[in-house]
């Protein structure tokens, strides 16, 4: 789908289309802002924060948009008091360090979703789609941030690891939306309770892919 442009909506109102109490991880968490938009339309049963925070490039800018927040320890600490009481009540959990790291103490199968908004680069993406991959449940969702198609862009190296992810054939392009986000569908019959369909939501499925 691609949500029509001009017409109103929020980046949020993609997570429509992931299952309401479902297990589900943020890779690249940064100030917890998208974190937010996940706990309020998802109300996910556990949400997994992954970020290396001051470990990703200790020697420079972490947060490159904005200089003047690139004190990534602040940012850990921000997350950590803005989702205390989701974190007491055992919804939010946060692992500080690298997707490659992380994932792999996960049983395999493990996630209904799992959201991916990081360095944006091809091989990095790479890396961090491998991992994904055998933690996420048949019928289960990846998805994610920064799917720029045109090959000069800073950030299609997203488009491009998702892409070619797709035509090895375990996985179909369900949604795009106008800001800039993506969204596979591992392919198998979705389990009763599952990720419903984006057409549900009277979004378009791509017809090109
Ligand atoms: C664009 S920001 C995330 C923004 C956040 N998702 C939002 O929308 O508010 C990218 C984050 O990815 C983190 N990151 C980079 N490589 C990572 C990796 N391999 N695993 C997990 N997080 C990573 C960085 O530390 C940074 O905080």
């Amino acid at each position: 789908m691609r949500i029509p442009s001009g017409s109103p909506n929020r980046r949020s109102d993609f997570l429509r289309c992931l299952p309401r109490g479902s297990v589900g991880a943020e890779i690249g968490v940064q100030w917890g802002e998208f974190t937010a938009e996940l706990l309020a339309v998802v109300a996910p049963r556990v949400l997994h924060l992954v970020d290396p925070w001051w470990r990703l490039n200790p020697e420079a800018e972490w947060d490159w948009e904005e200089p003047e927040r690139a004190d990534a320890r602040r940012g850990h600490d921000t997350v950590a008091e803005r989702f205390a009481g989701p974190i007491a009540e055992g919804i939010v959990e946060i692992h500080v360090g690298f997707a490659q790291e992380i994932l792999p103490s996960f049983p395999d199968g493990h996630f209904d979703w799992l959201y991916l908004d990081t360095t944006h680069s091809y091989e990095d993406t790479r890396e961090e789609l491998a991992v994904m991959v055998p933690k996420l449940k048949p019928g289960g969702i990846l998805l994610g941030h920064d799917w720029q198609e045109d090959p000069q862009h800073p950030f299609h190296g997203v488009c491009r690891a998702v892409t070619e992810l797709v035509a090895e054939g375990g996985f179909r392009l369900v949604a795009l939306d106008d800001h800039s986000q993506w969204a596979i569908e591992r392919r198998a019959m979705a389990p009763a309770g599952g990720a419903q369909s984006p057409e549900a939501f009277g979004l378009r499925a791509p017809s090109n892919r």
